[in-house]
């Protein structure tokens, strides 16, 4: 039940209306009986605005997602990793003021695990280049594969994900305009493109990929992107963004209550998550 000492956190982002983060964060605190809420801000003005406002409110946590990630680490203290990755999904109320942490690789690594997908010494695709790029990025040379190609829209940004990798992982590196004639063991999708503003198009053309063995789709909203049921169809594993949400969001919640979730109960917590969401319309 909210009180007057009940502890505020929430989502900033833009478009954010479907966003399942309340629903998973609401269950978390109600499971370890903690006392908060969890909601979300939209946010059309500067982020600044946004981030003074919320400490001025005493907001002791948010999540922040597209399209402020990058645009919020001027104004927070950010933490070594998320320095590294570039990129700021998770905010912690301090005595100082806000610290930004990168949960998001944890996200990924966790979906690459659980779902059993083995990258090692395999060639795998990024494609995108945005914050959740960076963080997929620095996940991906932890797990040792062999190459790395990374394709996108804008030639730049994918280079600059190249320079982050450089100085993580001692494979290959190949930045793409496309990826005809090229051989890949797996892609992970960290573009909109193919969410429901955009439900018939694919990102990448996976035909003629003939060693192709998993995809994964940082998009969970709709369940099974244009990109994952081709998969279907020809018998590629598919994986969507659920299990990247439900992971990242697991680790706020213990950054901003300094509790450690036990992998066991981590996944009853992904299970029931699974099974509260399935039945919803998103
Ligand atoms: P996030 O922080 O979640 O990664 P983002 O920073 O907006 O989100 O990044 C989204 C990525 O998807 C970007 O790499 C973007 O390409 P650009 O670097 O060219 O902007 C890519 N993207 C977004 N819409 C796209 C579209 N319609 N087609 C291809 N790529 C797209």
């Amino acid at each position: 039940m909210i009180k007057g000492d009940t502890s505020v956190y929430g989502l900033v982002g833009n478009n954010i209306k479907g966003s399942l983060s309340p629903i998973i964060h609401n269950y978390l605190s109600d499971y370890y009986c903690i006392n908060s809420v969890y909601t979300t801000f939209n946010v059309d003005t500067d982020i600044k605005v946004a981030i003074d406002g919320a400490k001025a409110l005493n907001i002791q946590g948010l999540n922040v997602t597209m399209p402020y990630k990058e645009d919020v680490m001027p104004f927070v203290e950010v933490e070594k990793t998320a320095k590294i990755i570039g990129a700021v999904n998770t905010l912690k109320f301090t005595d100082n003021g806000y610290v930004g942490h990168n949960t998001d690789w944890y996200g990924i690594i966790k979906t690459i695990t659980i779902n059993n997908i083995d990258v090692e010494n395999k060639d795998i695709l990024i494609v995108g280049a945005g914050g959740s790029a960076f963080a997929v990025a620095y996940a991906l040379a932890k797990l040792k594969p062999r190459k790395i190609y990374i394709q996108n829209r804008t030639k730049e940004k994918a280079v600059a994900i190249a320079n982050l990798l450089h100085n993580l992982f001692e494979g290959e590196i190949i930045v793409v305009n496309n990826t005809k004639n090229t051989q890949i063991h797996g892609i992970i999708n960290t573009t909109p493109v193919g969410n429901n503003d955009s439900i018939d198009m694919m990102p990448v053309n996976i035909h003629g990929m003939s060693q192709l063995q998993f995809v994964i789709d940082i998009i969970y909203n709709p369940r099974k992107t244009k990109l994952l049921l081709e998969c279907d169809k020809i018998g590629i594993k598919a994986i969507n963004g659920f299990d990247m949400l439900v992971y990242q969001a697991i680790r706020s919640f213990e950054i901003w209550n300094d509790i450690v979730i036990n992998d066991m109960e981590k996944s009853i917590h992904r299970n029931k998550l699974l099974n509260i969401t399935n039945t919803m319309c998103l």
